[in-house]
């Protein structure tokens, strides 16, 4: 049996897109441009349609609210170098968390102010049940069920060297730097946090935090890994607040080189491989392309850390009135979510509630 040959259906010529149509190409003999059909001005005429397209939008559910603690009564002082931005004692942290908590604010990150007479190299400060930090979390837990609390894990704030571990010989140690930190993080859960933070970035911490963590009954306790923590100059003006600048040296044996991006997705792969629950990316603002590039290499939401350096230059040029500073503000905190942040800590928490509530 032969097969007649199949004709293909008659086909509608299909129109050529490529070619703007005749009335609208540059007219042939005077050269100006006719009516471009594409306006995309068209959707920028007025604020209804504005919001309508807008592909990102910044919410206060967004944000966590990073607090600064010191040991004392009735007493804050401003940080110098974040002016709006105060180390509290425990009765007036309570004061400013339920502020934040008025205001819409779902989530805190503690940081402690530690006395140097508690300071010593093996950070044992920081896993004393009684300390600073249990403490405060037991106070917001009480006065403030509802908020969320993250206390970070790390041994710089009670570290006579400054530094996030261990140090022997002028080096950082890593596995008995580790095991400090496992004690501080149960010590946290203990007290009640909802996450614990590693911003150390000693190898293997997050994987043996949650083993510790699941091994007390801990199973509900997260972790909000500091994954790409870059060492960057950007810290200063927390390092002023916690008085907790390195004694010697610099971080960059155990923070990224900052001209690394492709090493932050290693970092995220280890630190998903053992078990964080949320990625974080600091400093923000110079990396918004390691946070683009996390967010498309995971489906843990990914935060990111606006840090100390980052609100002091805005601060510091509004100041000196050559900025807005509310929407330099608005406009540097959409840029980290539209480069895929899900999750942004920023000392502006309650400036950005302020300004989207009006
Ligand atoms: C300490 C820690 C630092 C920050 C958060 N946790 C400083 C550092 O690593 O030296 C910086 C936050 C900021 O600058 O706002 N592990």
């Amino acid at each position: 049996m032969s097969s007649s040959p199949i004709s293909s259906p008659p086909q509608r010529p299909v129109a050529d897109t490529t070619e703007a149509a005749p009335e609208n190409r540059t007219d042939a003999v005077s050269g100006t441009p006719r009516t471009p059909v594409q306006r995309p001005r068209r959707l920028r005429r007025t604020d209804a349609l504005r919001r309508m397209v807008r592909e990102t939008v910044l919410t206060v559910d967004d944000l966590i609210y990073p607090l600064f603690v010191m040991e004392g009564e009735g007493q804050q002082e401003e940080v110098p170098s974040m002016p709006g931005c105060f180390r509290y004692s425990l009765d007036l942290l309570l004061d400013e968390v339920k502020a934040a908590r008025d205001l819409g604010i779902g989530a805190i990150a503690l940081f402690p102010l530690i006395r140097h007479h508690q300071k010593d190299n093996a950070g044992t400060e920081s896993y004393n049940p009684d300390g600073l930090i249990p403490r405060a979390v037991r106070a917001i837990k009480q006065a403030v069920p509802q908020m969320l609390v993250i206390t970070d894990v790390a041994l710089d704030p009670y570290s006579s060297e400054g530094h996030d571990g261990i140090v022997k010989d002028g080096q950082i140690l890593n596995d008995e730097t580790v095991a400090v930190l496992v004690k501080q993080a149960l010590v946290q859960a203990e007290a009640g946090a909802d996450f614990v933070a590693p911003s150390d970035m000693m190898d293997g911490r997050v994987g043996a935090i949650r083993r510790a963590l699941d091994g007390s009954g801990w199973i509900n306790v997260g972790i909000l890994a500091y994954s790409a923590k870059y060492a960057s100059a950007y810290y200063g003006p927390f390092r002023d607040a916690l008085d907790s600048a390195p004694k010697f040296g610099d971080k960059k044996t155990y923070q990224m080189d900052a001209a690394n991006a492709r090493e932050a997705l290693k970092e995220v792969e280890l630190d998903i491989a053992e078990g964080a629950d949320i990625v974080m990316v600091k400093p923000a603002l110079a990396y918004l392309d390691v946070i683009c590039r996390m967010k498309h290499h995971t489906n843990l939401p990914v935060a990111a850390y606006n840090v100390s350096g980052e609100y002091a230059m805005i601060k510091a040029a509004a100041q000196q009135g050559w900025i807005d500073e509310q929407k330099v503000m608005l406009e540097t905190l959409t840029s980290m979510k539209r480069a895929g942040a899900d999750v942004i800590l920023t000392y502006f928490a309650k400036a950005v509630a302020l300004a989207l509530r009006a």
